[in-house]
């Protein structure tokens, strides 16, 4: 059978991204998804793209160094942002769907809404520019964020790692990046999934497994 262009040769695969404020626990969480999500698409024999902003492409790795290490104008952070997405989108994002892999990514534009728009104050009306430039229509089928009190992600990344430009902001900055995380999905419930970040791993990893029935992951049935 042939195909025109029209007509993609295979259902494309899902987008999800993983979001939340530094310490609240995604990065605790996003691999066993990935390695779960594997497991239960390979009896349709689709693959998994595990990727991450900023970086997923040589470029956009590049980039992330910059963007986490140097000081520089709130609207150069914001289109540095933006150049390793239009990348990750065009390299790895869109030619991984088309073929109808699914792809994980660690953070996506919400961040940007979340931490240059609300941690740093541009504006939501630029970064909507932007967003509809550099993706068009495409946005992620669904959102899981992890939402916590600034207070208590603090506290857990206190003396675990070396903090980067993002994690040395005040907890003033961390509460506006939660609100305008929160207001991102009041405004396309049907796209979030908000987890409550304080309960503990255990929970918070069974509350994960509901997460593939909405998928539609074979071997994944709603409880
Ligand atoms: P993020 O990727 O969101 O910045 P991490 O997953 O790296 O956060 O978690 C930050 C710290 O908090 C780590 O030391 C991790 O072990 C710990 N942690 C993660 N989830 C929980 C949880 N639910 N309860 C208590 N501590 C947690
Ligand atoms: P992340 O990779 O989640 O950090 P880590 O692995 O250390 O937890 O994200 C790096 C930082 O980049 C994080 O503080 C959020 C920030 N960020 C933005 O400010 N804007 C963006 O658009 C993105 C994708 C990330």
């Amino acid at each position: 059978m042939t195909h025109s262009p029209e007509t993609p040769a295979v259902t494309p695969g899902k987008f999800v991204t993983f979001e939340g404020i530094d310490g609240a626990g995604k990065s605790t969480h996003v691999n066993a998804f990935v390695d779960t999500l594997r497991q239960g698409l390979a009896a349709v024999e689709r693959n998994v793209v595990a990727t991450r902003e900023p970086g997923g492409t040589p470029l956009g790795e590049a980039l992330r160094k910059l963007v986490l290490d140097e000081p520089m104008a709130l609207e150069t952070e914001a289109l540095l942002m933006f150049a390793g997405r239009r990348e990750h989108l065009v390299k790895v994002i869109e030619p991984a769907l088309a073929r109808g892999d699914w792809v994980v990514s660690d953070r996506f534009t919400d961040a940007t809404f979340a931490y240059q728009g609300g941690g740093r104050g541009l504006s939501d009306e630029k970064l909507t520019i932007l967003e509809r430039w550099v993706q068009g229509t495409r946005q992620p089928d669904l959102t899981i964020l992890f939402d916590l009190d600034p207070a208590i992600a603090a506290a857990r990344l206190a003396g675990a790692r070396a903090p980067d430009k993002f994690e040395r902001e005040s907890a003033a900055f961390f509460t506006r990046v939660r609100e305008a995380y929160l207001r991102r999905a009041e405004a396309s419930p049907e796209r979030f999934v908000v987890i409550d970040a304080a309960q503990s791993i255990d929970a918070i990893a069974a509350k994960l497994a509901g997460v593939f029935a909405r998928l539609g992951v074979p071997g994944h049935v709603a409880r």
